[in-house]
């Protein structure tokens, strides 16, 4: 299908149709360098960050330091009023990224307690100056972008879809559940659909698409411009170019060698990032690279407790090599 060999268009920057979402704690530098490593064009967001951590210190040398060569990047940031977005925005810049996204999606109940993520969806007013904000201060090579669920706790994505576009937004992504499904249900591709014909600048779907054949099945029933993979990429690096070449009609297949050299990577680029820290973090993977292995519960459970590179690296040898 000639659709998914055309690119989307967003601002003057054009990209593939697969992007990888932001998943916080998991597509963070290490797992994005990873990516890069077989798909060099897609854009790929950050994870979620505040813009008032983003100006302090610590908060802003942890979220910045990333590699030129991840990019093109998204850089995610959440905000509750336009305080620290100037600021917040021009750390991001001089740290080199292509776009700045806003969300207002996120359901947890720490981000909504404060007004951020989804909860802005329940308070336009707000939301429009935050984003008048983000305009003002964005340079024109940066393009704005926005993602939004369905709602807070009732449908009102068309309404925010339509204030956003006015407001300046280059492209919108959606996740269409209510903030009170949080992960779970299925999608309402109808709203998706409503939104993308509503506006006029590009619209990204997320939502468990996985594969080639659930996003030509999202396409057809949306008409949306673009995809963002989100747990489907989990502990699977290359699923951007997989469904790439599947788009093209090519076969995609990753032998298990590859796969235990993108693991053992994995934990060296996270220990290199977060110190021993690093290990904890790639717990949340592990489970993903063994997935299916008949012994993957007695590795989850040797190794799931284990502060040691060596042990990781050894266990992952044995399980995967
Ligand atoms: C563990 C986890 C972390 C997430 N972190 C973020 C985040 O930082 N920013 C965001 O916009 N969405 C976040 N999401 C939502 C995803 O980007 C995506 O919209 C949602 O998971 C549905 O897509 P999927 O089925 O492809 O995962 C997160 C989801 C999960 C499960």
């Amino acid at each position: 299908m000639d659709y998914f060999k055309q690119k989307v268009q967003i601002k003057h920057l054009s990209f593939p149709r697969f992007m990888s979402g932001p998943l916080d704690g998991i597509t963070d530098s290490p797992f994005r360098q990873l990516v890069r490593d077989f798909s060099s064009e897609e854009l790929l967001y950050t994870e979620m960050r505040h813009v008032r951590s983003i100006v302090t210190p610590k908060g802003g040398a942890m979220a910045l330091n990333f590699a030129q060569f991840e990019r093109p990047l998204n850089f995610q940031v959440s905000a509750n009023s336009p305080d620290f977005i100037e600021p917040a925005c021009e750390r991001i810049i001089q740290a080199g990224v292509d776009i700045i996204d806003l969300n207002a999606g996120c359901p947890a109940k720490n981000v909504v307690s404060s007004c951020c993520g989804s909860a802005l969806m329940a308070n336009p007013v707000m939301l429009e100056k935050i984003l008048k904000e983000f305009k003002r201060v964005l340079p024109d090579h940066i393009p704005l972008t926005l993602k939004i669920r369905a709602g807070f706790k009732t449908v009102n994505a068309v309404d925010i879809a339509k204030l956003a576009q006015d407001c300046g937004v280059d492209a919108l992504a959606i996740h269409p559940r209510l903030q009170t499904q949080k992960f779970a249900g299925r999608p309402d591709m109808d709203i998706a659909a409503e939104v993308k014909r509503a506006l006029q600048i590009p619209v990204l779907f997320s939502g468990n698409v996985v594969n080639f054949k659930t996003a030509k099945l999202t396409y057809e029933h949306t008409g949306v411009d673009g995809f963002l993979i989100g747990r489907g990429m989990w502990a699977k690096p290359w699923k951007l170019e997989e469904m790439r070449q599947h788009a093209l009609g090519n076969e995609y297949k990753i032998d298990s060698k590859t796969m235990l050299k993108v693991a053992l990577k994995h934990v060296g680029l996270m220990v290199q990032q977060f110190g021993v820290h690093g290990l904890f973090r790639f717990r949340k993977h592990l489970p993903f690279y063994v997935k299916g292995h008949p012994s993957a519960s007695e590795l989850r459970a040797r190794l799931v407790r284990s502060d040691s590179q060596e042990d990781i690296e050894k266990g992952l040898q044995e399980f995967l090599g």
